[in-house]
């Protein structure tokens, strides 16, 4: 095993959870050296969402060359390692698979040591990367100091819209989830109805610019019910009929115009945005907590960091929101590994992935 101290060292960090394939070097000090991301967008648009076998292919073609890339960005060699960190939990199975068997292939062949990575508390761990490099600490000082933590931690992404008590970066207590859709599978599914294409998170948002966001009165499932829980498969079935009308209606809607178009994008998204961010303070409210973290390729959505500024503002907590390059999925925010690492959490080589989407029944009426 490569000699390790204290002061320096690199990780390579892994991140192939859905449809992202990425790699990035972060040093001790958790400055992040490189951060490389390959896309496959392209791939799965004509399909209008992710197809997990098509995903997990792609994985395969890309892995290498990224992992590569991230190393030469970096400026350091392979051998140069200290750790090696991969997003294990939750997504699909074979892209998980793919990512973890060239960690452990890396790790084993390096001689050095492997930690796994729970994507949710990445995101939310990417605020903390955000506010230390925006410190103007000396860099040895800054793991110690400027904790995001303890903190609510909210992770909006598309597969997952969860409220979490976050006691430290790798201590997640789950206080709320959806019940169905994500926040982002919602407005990828809206953003098809509204043929803006795919992913709709980034349509929808530059659509509803020209929109009135209170053209449309769409439901805001839960807002007034104390538990944390999300649904949005409601809200989007409330614009779907909005848009396109419900077979042998008597009345049915205009056609859909660029204006109506845009009005049913703004209100859709200030559903969205006024159920995450209620949910949210009801979940401060309940830990106690005076600060909120936000996460996931929802919290890139300007709207939505508009309104949470505000809110935070006006009742008084503080606020991390990922930078927009960090919120989508990327595998610098997996620098979560340090902690691991340092902690002596490290993985055996014959770990294994936890695959599935995080969701909370639905209580039954009595
Ligand atoms: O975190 P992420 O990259 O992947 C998952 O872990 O799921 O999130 C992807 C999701 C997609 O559903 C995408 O539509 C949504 O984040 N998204 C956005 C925006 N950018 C990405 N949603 C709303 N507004 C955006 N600007
Ligand atoms: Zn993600």
């Amino acid at each position: 095993m490569a000699a390790e101290s204290s002061e320096s060292g690199f990780l390579l960090a892994i991140e192939s959870s859905c449809d992202e394939t990425a790699a990035a070097v972060i040093d001790r000090q958790r400055r992040v050296l490189s951060n490389v991301v390959a896309s496959q967008f392209e791939l799965h648009t004509r399909f209008g969402g992710v197809v997990p076998e098509m995903a997990s292919r792609a994985h395969v073609q890309n892995i290498l060359p990224v992992i590569d890339e991230a190393i030469r960005q970096a400026g350091i060699r392979l051998a140069d390692l200290t750790a090696i960190a991969v997003a294990t939990t939750p997504g699909l199975v074979g892209s998980l698979l793919i990512g973890l068997t060239a960690a452990k292939t890396l790790a084993w062949s390096l001689g050095v040591p492997l930690v796994a990575i729970d994507h949710l508390q990445a995101h939310i761990y990417a605020c903390q990367l955000a506010l230390w490099s925006q410190s103007g600490q000396a860099a040895e000082q800054k793991v110690q100091s400027e904790s995001i933590y303890p903190c609510v931690g909210m992770v909006v992404s598309g597969g997952h819209s969860n409220l979490y008590a976050c006691a430290s970066p790798v201590d997640f207590e789950l206080l709320g989830a959806t019940t169905d859709d994500a926040a982002g599978e919602a407005f990828d599914k809206v953003a098809k109805v509204l043929d803006l294409g795919f992913p709709g998170g980034p349509a929808i948002e530059k659509c509803a610019k020209a929109g009135r966001a209170d053209a449309f009165a769409f439901p805001r499932t839960f807002i007034h019910e104390e538990r944390l829980d999300f649904s949005f498969s409601g809200l989007k079935t409330a614009v779907l009929y909005a848009a396109h009308g419900i077979q042998g209606a008597k009345v049915q809607p205009p056609p859909l115009d660029d204006a109506r178009r845009a009005d049913l994008a703004a209100s859709f998204q200030a559903a969205v945005v006024d159920v995450l961010i209620a949910k949210a303070v009801q979940a401060l409210k309940k830990t106690r907590y005076s600060s909120l973290c936000v996460g996931g390729g929802v919290a890139a959505n300007q709207a939505f960091r508009e309104k949470l500024e505000q809110v935070a503002q006006k009742r008084g907590f503080r606020l991390h929101v990922a930078p927009r390059e960090l919120c989508t999925d990327n595998a610098a925010m997996g620098g979560l590994g340090w902690e691991l690492v340092e902690k002596g959490r490290l993985a055996p080589l014959d770990l294994d992935v936890s695959p599935g989407l995080i969701r909370t029944a639905v209580p039954r009426k009595s």
